[in-house]
Formats: C-alpha cells, sequence, structure tokens
C-alpha cells in the first residue's frame, strides 16, 4: 500500500494534534474528520481544504477507501467506535486508555487478529525522545538490575468528571513502566481521594510491586500548585532521573549507588558500616527530539503498510487498562489487588 488515507474521529482538545501529524506525511492523507459537535467540527476547516468533515461516523465506516481510522474520543466511547471500525475492516489508533474495561480490550484485540488488522494504543510517551533513550539505557544494561521506578506526574487540573486522576494521568506513567520494565507486576495497592464531593479521585498513590525486589510508585494529582513530571530509576548500577519539566538535559544518569557488603570476618569490619556508598559522575545523554507524535504516527503508518506489530499494540493497552481497573479497585476496597498471571506477555 503506498498512499494511506486516515479518518480522526473526535477533534478536541487531542484530536487536532493527530490530524496535523498524519497530514505531515506523505504518504497520507486525511480525508475523514468527525466529530459529532459542529461547532467542533468548525475549526481549521480551511487548513484541511481536501478534508471531508462530517459529523456522522457512517461516513468513516461505509468508506471503502478509507485505510484507517484513529479514535480520539472520550474513553467510554473507545470500545464501540473501534470494533466497528475493526468490522469495517479498517486500521484502529485508539486514544489512552484503550478502553473502559479489559473485557473490551480483550473483544478488539480478536477482532484486530481475526481481521488481520493493525490496532494501535496512543502511548504517546513510549515514542518520546527521552523515554527511548532510557529504554535504551536499561535494555543495554547500563542501570543494572532495576530497584525502583518513582513517578511524579502532578498539576493544577484539568478535573475530569468522567475518570478519575488514575485513569487520565496514570494511564501515561504505567504505559511508560510497561515498555521500559517489561514485566507484569505480582499487586497493586493504589489510594486515593476526592476533594470536589463527586468521589471522582483527584489524588492517588500507587504501589506495585514484583516478583523480585522490585517496587513501583506513581504520585498523580490534579491538586498541586507546582506542574511536576518526573521519573526516577533506581538500578544496581547507575540511577536515572528524567524530567520531562525541564527543558534540557531531560534525562540524566548518576553513577551513584550502593554496595553491600558480605557478612563481616573481623571484629574491625563489625565496626564498619555493611552499606558502602558509591558517588560518582552525572551525565546528561543526548536524545531524539523529535515530536513523540510525529513518530508514533509514522510508526503507525510504517505498520499498516508493512504488516509489523506496533510498539503500543492491543496488548499493552490491555495491561494497563488492567492495571487501571486494580488501582481502581483497591482505592475503592482499601485492599491491595493481587494479579493472577495475566497471560497476555
Ligand atoms: N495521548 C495523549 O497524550 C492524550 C492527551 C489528551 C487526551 N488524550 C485522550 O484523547 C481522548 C480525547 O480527549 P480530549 O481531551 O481531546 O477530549 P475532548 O472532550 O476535548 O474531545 C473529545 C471529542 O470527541 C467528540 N466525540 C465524543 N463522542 C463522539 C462520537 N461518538 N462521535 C464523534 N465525536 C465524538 C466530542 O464532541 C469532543 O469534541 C481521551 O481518550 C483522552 O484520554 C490523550
Amino acid at each position: 500500500m503506498d498512499q494511506v488515507t486516515v479518518g480522526v474521529v473526535g477533534y478536541g482538545y487531542w484530536g487536532p494534534n493527530l490530524v496535523r501529524n498524519f497530514s505531515e506525511i506523505d504518504c497520507v492523507e486525511v480525508t475523514h474528520i468527525c466529530d459529532r459537535e459542529p461547532e467542533r467540527l468548525s475549526k481549521h476547516r480551511g487548513r484541511y481544504r481536501m478534508t471531508h468533515f462530517t459529523p456522522d461516523y457512517n461516513d468513516l465506516l461505509n468508506d471503502a477507501s478509507l485505510n484507517a481510522i484513529v479514535i480520539a474520543t472520550p474513553v467510554h466511547t473507545h470500545h464501540e467506535l473501534a470494533k466497528q471500525a475493526l468490522l469495517a475492516g479498517k486500521h484502529v489508533l485508539v486514544e489512552k486508555p484503550m478502553c473502559a474495561t479489559s473485557a473490551q480490550c480483550e473483544e478488539l484485540i480478536a477482532i484486530a487478529e481475526e481481521m488481520k488488522l493493525v490496532l494501535m494504543v496512543d502511548h504517546t510517551f513510549v515514542y518520546h525522545g527521552p523515554v527511548r533513550l532510557v529504554k535504551h539505557l536499561i535494555d543495554t544494561d547500563e542501570v543494572g538490575e532495576l530497584l525502583y521506578f518513582n513517578s511524579v506526574r502532578v498539576n493544577l487540573g484539568a478535573f475530569q468528571t468522567d475518570v478519575n486522576v488514575v485513569w487520565d494521568l496514570g494511564a501515561h506513567d504505567l504505559s511508560i513502566m510497561d515498555y521500559l520494565i517489561g514485566r507484569t507486576p505480582t499487586d497493586v495497592h493504589a489510594i486515593g481521594k476526592s476533594h470536589t464531593g463527586n468521589g471522582v479521585e483527584d489524588i492517588a498513590y500507587l504501589t506495585l510491586g514484583y516478583e523480585d525486589d522490585l517496587i513501583a510508585h506513581f504520585h498523580v494529582s490534579w491538586l498541586s500548585p507546582v506542574k511536576t513530571r518526573q521519573i526516577s530509576i533506581g538500578g544496581s548500577k547507575k540511577m536515572i532521573v528524567f524530567d520531562d519539566s525541564s527543558q534540557v538535559e531531560k534525562v540524566r544518569v548518576y553513577d551513584k549507588g550502593i554496595e553491600t557488603m558480605q557478612e563481616p570476618q573481623t571484629e574491625r569490619e563489625r565496626y564498619k558500616s555493611l552499606i558502602q556508598y558509591r558517588y560518582g559522575d552525572m551525565r546528561a545523554p543526548v536524545y531524539d527530539l523529535s515530536e513523540a507524535l510525529k513518530v508514533e504516527t509514522l510508526h503507525f503508518i510504517d505498520c499498516i503498510r508493512k504488516g509489523h506489530q506496533p510498539i503500543t499494540d492491543g496488548k499493552s493497552g490491555l495491561r494497563v487498562v488492567r492495571l487501571l481497573e486494580l488501582a481502581e479497585q483497591s482505592i475503592k476496597t482499601g485492599k491491595p489487588q493481587l494479579l493472577s498471571p495475566l497471560g497476555i506477555k
């Protein structure tokens, strides 16, 4: 397939970013933009003169020449819109979180497999240059054995009413963790509070356990005076701080850590600490500065043209939704939730 035709449904806040990036790809034509709110469709009409603006999703489903549908609507609509698109024979890129339940994700994965179509989830940060650099540092064993993953994503707003802060902000960090660590946790423990009276949590803390001593922690909030986007990763060889709020040197690699001594052999050793600290250099490696959404949209088109499995395929979307569900259950019940073997790796 030389030329790929794309239709985008949902033209609110995020949809226009997807349309812009797809429109900038040489072999792609954005033929349809769909939103059920007519005033949303009046945006950018002049910029995309060859594009058909429509409030009717059937216009996309029924157009046999349309190859792919990109879904940028609220999460409770993802499953139905994606299912219709796949059954109409369209490749699908769906926004994060993939669906409202893991059962819905599983159904979409099965349909895509059956229909031999690309099903990809917009876990945007996985395509972000600094995150790809951190993945390289982990995969090439520069970091060593992973000890902890600590993430803070907090700011003031934007309060949502249909999903809580875990589903809104936490989905990003869980997808980054899923990509970087590449292992399924064993348990999820979460607490969260709503401060608006509507029961939708605006602050939450999640802790994930693993089979070994790795521990992951996430702090997400819409109620912070300062915007923070920071992930720290500790390894037995190096430690990494990824600060996405920083304009430069977003990734810093610290040659710091500890060495634990063997059992003391002599009386003199008994008086010395069993922990030795390592204070080495810090370096800030360069990373790809490309817009994450540009890298991602190119990857989606590449997967369609070459029949490849996307990095953020339906299964990665499912793993994230499963963790979001368990975090929500933990918040509601006050109890840690165990992950039964997911069977989805
Ligand atoms: N990847 C990211 O970094 C990122 C960032 C922001 C939002 N998102 C995701 O994008 C999605 C949309 O978020 P948003 O902030 O743009 O929301 P939004 O409310 O600004 O826009 C959603 C649009 O979808 C339209 N819509 C809803 N149901 C529809 C339907 N059945 N048919 C046609 N149009 C319909 C609405 O009219 C609205 O214009 C969400 O899933 C969100 O999680 C992802």
